[in-house]
């Protein structure tokens, strides 16, 4: 039996991932922070005991080591684990806007630290896996080499971080036989700005079986250093 964990599943990208991975026989943690919306419990009813929903906010401490103990509790082993929680923060500053720093700690705290807190509180269960693999939706926003704008700096800052934590979580875990990933998903049609993102060029089905595809079906040899992906598979500038 495989097994896997995303976080922020309750829609988007999330979500799309948790279908595309009970298409591929994994079990699945689908992890959600609002237990309001009720897709993921449709999804889970449909597919009897292929999906276990657990509640946590990866922002704080606690929340996330009662997940671990949870998901311990329930899953001999994790194969994959997909960070995708994440968090827009102001997108419209720039160096002479009023900056909202309280909103940027809470951006990387969700989006950086977030991402650190989960992965290094599951290790353990995923050390006893065969994939030992760590998939984290970063963003093309995260990287510094390509960085074009002048602006939005919680999130950049924040995937730039969450890029840097991904590559020292590698180091371990490439000489266990595992690897992380940091993927851009594309620009997916979701609700992560308030609205649905009519601007968007993909759909979260086809995000989630690129980022299937590129993390699980195309064979890449584990480098020393981590691959920076998009859902196509381009690699990008750090
Ligand atoms: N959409 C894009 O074009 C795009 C581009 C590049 C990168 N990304 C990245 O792709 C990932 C998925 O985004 P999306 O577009 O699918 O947006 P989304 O639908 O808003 O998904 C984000 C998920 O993260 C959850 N989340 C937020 N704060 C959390 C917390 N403290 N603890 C646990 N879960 C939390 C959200 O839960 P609630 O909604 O219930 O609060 C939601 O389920 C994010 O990491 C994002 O940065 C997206």
């Amino acid at each position: 039996m495989k097994y896997a964990l995303v976080t922020g599943c309750d829609h988007g990208v999330g979500l799309a991932l948790v279908q595309s991975l009970v298409a591929r026989g994994y079990t699945v943690a689908a992890c959600r922070l609002d237990e309001s919306e009720k897709q993921l419990d449709r999804l889970a009813e449909e597919h009897t005991g292929k999906i276990r929903i657990f509640q946590v906010d990866i922002g704080q401490d606690e929340s996330v080591k009662a997940l671990a103990e949870q998901v311990s509790a329930t899953f001999p082993h994790l194969d994959l684990l997909i960070n995708n929680a994440g968090i827009l923060g102001e997108m419209e500053d720039g160096p002479d806007a009023e900056l909202n720093f309280d909103l940027m700690q809470r951006v990387f705290n969700v989006n950086a630290l977030g991402t650190l807190r989960v992965t290094t509180a599951l290790l353990p269960l995923l050390r006893e896996g065969e994939g030992k693999t760590v998939v984290n939706i970063s963003s093309e926003a995260g990287s510094i080499a390509d960085c074009w704008r002048t602006g939005w700096f919680g999130y950049c800052m924040s995937k730039a971080a969450n890029n840097m934590q991904g590559t020292l979580i590698h180091n371990t875990l490439q000489k266990e036989g595992g690897q992380v990933i940091q993927i851009h998903p594309g620009h997916v049609a979701t609700y992560m700005r308030g609205h649905l993102d009519t601007t968007a060029a993909i759909s979260p089905d086809i995000s989630a079986e690129g980022i299937l595809r590129v993390a699980l079906d195309e064979i890449r040899p584990v480098r020393e250093r981590p691959y920076y992906l998009d859902y196509q598979g381009a690699e990008l500038p750090w």
